[in-house]
């Protein structure tokens, strides 16, 4: 059964660019279904993370729809907007953004501290989270002090301590060794058996393998 939690209806976005605008998403229809794992594909610059960043609602498209439901994300209020990617979403950015003024394990606890979870379970849950990618070592540690790697499974965690309805992962594999890869797939299965929709921008073949629909996104070629 396949039935749509997200959706794009003519959807289109361009950046001012010094003499002119830049059309990167050019109407585009694109339908995300419920609690599959979906890879969006396509060369660089193609605007696989614009696209990402507009379905978690952290940036405005130009015109189109948005639909989460009978939603368009694209009408709701800047509070609404944030209740959506507080309440349903988690999201691993390609470029990590995490806070350099708190340590791992600040990092991590900060979507359950946003839903007032008491301190306890807080602890509990990050401590689990950090167990699985190996980086218990780590959660006193502040974010400048760490490699590429630990750093993206830092924000991995911190994406899948409350386990997310939606989760949106932009490159989630890019800095990681073999090992590490496979466990943010393994990762994903978990997830998904949770329930998670998960939507992922990839260049790497083996996370492709192990979606159930590609999307490409502009032209495409290897
Ligand atoms: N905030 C911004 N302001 C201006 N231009 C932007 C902005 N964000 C993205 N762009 C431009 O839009 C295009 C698409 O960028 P985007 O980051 O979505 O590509 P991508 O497919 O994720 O690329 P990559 O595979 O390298 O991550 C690029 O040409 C980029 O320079
Ligand atoms: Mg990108």
């Amino acid at each position: 059964m396949k039935d749509i939690i997200l959706e794009t209806k003519d959807l289109c976005k361009s950046f001012k660019r010094p003499g002119g605008t830049q059309m990167v998403l050019n109407k585009m229809n694109l339908q995300i279904y419920k609690n599959k794992m979906t890879a969006i594909r396509g060369k660089s610059g193609n605007g696989k993370s614009t696209l990402l960043n507009i379905l978690a609602a952290t940036m405005m498209a130009d015109s189109g729809e948005v639909l989460y439901g009978d939603i368009d994300l694209q009408k709701l209020s800047n509070a609404e907007r944030a209740r959506y990617r507080r309440e349903k979403v988690g999201y691993i950015p390609q470029n990590l953004y995490l806070l350099d003024d708190r340590n791992v394990f600040m990092n991590i606890a900060l979507p359950l501290q946003y839903s007032g979870e008491k301190k306890e379970r807080i602890r509990k849950k990050v401590e689990e989270v950090a167990k699985w990618f190996d980086i218990k070592y780590l959660l006193d540690k502040l974010p400048q002090t760490l490699s590429r790697g630990e750093k993206q499974r830092v924000a991995i965690c911190r994406s899948i301590v409350k386990i997310p309805e939606i989760l949106f992962a932009d490159e989630p594999t890019g800095s990681l060794d073999e090992e590490n890869e496979q466990l943010v797939l393994e990762m994903f299965r978990y997830l998904k058996k949770q329930g998670t929709t998960i939507v992922l921008a990839t260049h790497d073949d083996s996370v492709e393998r192990i979606c159930d629909e590609v999307y490409y996104i502009g032209s495409y070629g290897k």
